[in-house]
């Protein structure tokens, strides 16, 4: 079986559809459900017979140390973090909490799990040392901020992190290196560019902006909107980490990216266009009339870009959906879903977008 942390939030809920609908292996869960994690997103698989779900941190060494031992996995996939950069600057906290010193009891209690591991495999439902993985789920944003003429961030780049949530990210990144250096941990390290798609919570650019959109409500673009992102469809993702999970080899890091890379207002100006193709405005006019330029994100990078030629070269990793088939699948996905909007747009998260956008 494949243990997952964070499988209840945007990608690891991606992420266990497919293993569920591609895949014969069971999964375990663990996920602290956080405000950014949702059981609804996994709710189709509740009375799966390979579906176990365990509500719990990744802080609690005893916990996890339990599961290990009792599930026996072959693989860690480690999603499970503190995502949202905004936040982060708001209050940082939690993402050391999580981010950091939570990798490093996971990593902890993993160790001891594979240090008791057999050397060869003793039978076909059992790990060995050689074979376990733990896959560590990243982020391009732990290189920092590219100028426009300047080469994509490489595997080899080095780490400039500008904001709290980078700086946690790449805290984390050191911490699985180094357990692979020194202890010899089958570590695997993925670092992916912005994702968009199906499940993602109202607090990122893309969902929050088709959820603004619909409500009639401003579309806020923080400063000039000339930041670049490489805009990457969740599937695709996944898709990744089951090929560098497969075949990455351990101690080595993986760029995953949509080779998408888009000023934020052509993506708010793209997404404007759908819409009032796909879902007109009853009022009239285009959705365009409601972008809002606002006050922009202290220490904002400028342009992320990533060399995916590494995966593409070793194991023959390609992104299915370009920006616009991506997209329309996303946009068709939010109009379909409206009550799973408004079940998580309630309480804690309208707190969040009055603090942080203003009443
Ligand atoms: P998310 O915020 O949607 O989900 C995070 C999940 O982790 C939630 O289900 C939450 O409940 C859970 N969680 C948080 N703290 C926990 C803890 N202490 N113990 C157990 N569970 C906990 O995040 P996401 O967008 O799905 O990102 C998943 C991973 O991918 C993260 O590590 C993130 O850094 C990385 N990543 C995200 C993107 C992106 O564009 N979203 C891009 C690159 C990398
Ligand atoms: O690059 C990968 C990262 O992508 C992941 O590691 C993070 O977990 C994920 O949150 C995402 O970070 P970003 O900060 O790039 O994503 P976000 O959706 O918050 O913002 C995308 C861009 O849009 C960024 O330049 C900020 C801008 N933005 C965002 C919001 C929420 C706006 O202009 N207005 C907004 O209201």
């Amino acid at each position: 079986m494949i243990f997952i942390t964070g499988g209840a939030g945007f990608i690891g809920s991606n992420f266990v559809h497919l293993w569920m609908n591609e895949s014969t292996e069971p999964l375990l869960i663990l996920d602290k459900l956080t405000y950014a994690g949702n059981l609804e997103n996994l709710s189709e698989w509740r009375h799966h017979p390979r579906y176990h779900f365990v509500q719990g941190d990744i802080n609690d060494r005893a916990l996890i140390q339990h599961l290990l031992n009792h599930h026996t996995p072959r693989a860690v996939l480690h999603f499970a973090a503190e995502s949202h950069v905004d936040r982060s600057i708001a209050g940082a906290a939690d993402f050391i909490q999580t981010n950091v010193t939570g990798t490093f009891q996971l990593l902890e209690a993993v160790r001891a799990y594979w240090n008791g591991l057999p050397e060869t495999v003793p039978g076909p439902d059992h790990p060995s040392r050689p074979h376990f993985r733990f896959l560590h789920v990243s982020t391009d944003e732990v290189y920092g901020s590219l100028s426009p003429s300047d080469p994509p961030f490489s595997e080899t780049t080095p780490y400039a992190p500008n904001n709290p949530y980078s700086a946690s990210k790449s805290a984390s990144d050191h911490l699985v290196r180094a357990w692979h250096h020194t202890y010899g941990l089958p570590t695997l390290i993925t670092n992916c560019s912005n994702n968009y798609g199906p499940y993602q919570f109202p607090e990122k650019l893309i969902p929050l902006l088709i959820h603004n959109a619909l409500a009639g409500k401003p579309l806020p673009i923080y400063g000039d909107g000339q930041q670049i992102r490489d805009w990457l469809f969740v599937t695709d993702h996944c898709r990744a980490i089951a090929k560098v999970l497969k075949a990455g080899r351990p101690g080595e890091s993986y760029h995953i990216g949509g080779a998408h890379e888009l000023p934020n207002l052509t993506v708010v100006h793209t997404l404007c266009d759908l819409l009032d193709t796909l879902h007109p405005r009853k009022t009239g006019g285009s959705y365009r009339e409601q972008i809002t330029f606002v006050a922009d994100r202290p220490g904002h990078d400028r342009r992320y870009a990533m060399d995916t030629r590494k995966i593409q070269r070793e194991l023959d990793w390609h992104p299915l959906e370009n920006f616009d088939s991506g997209l329309r699948k996303t946009l068709a996905w939010y109009l379909q879903h409206q009550e799973w909007v408004s079940h998580i747009t309630s309480g804690a998260y309208r707190e969040w977008i009055k603090q942080h956008y203003g009443p």
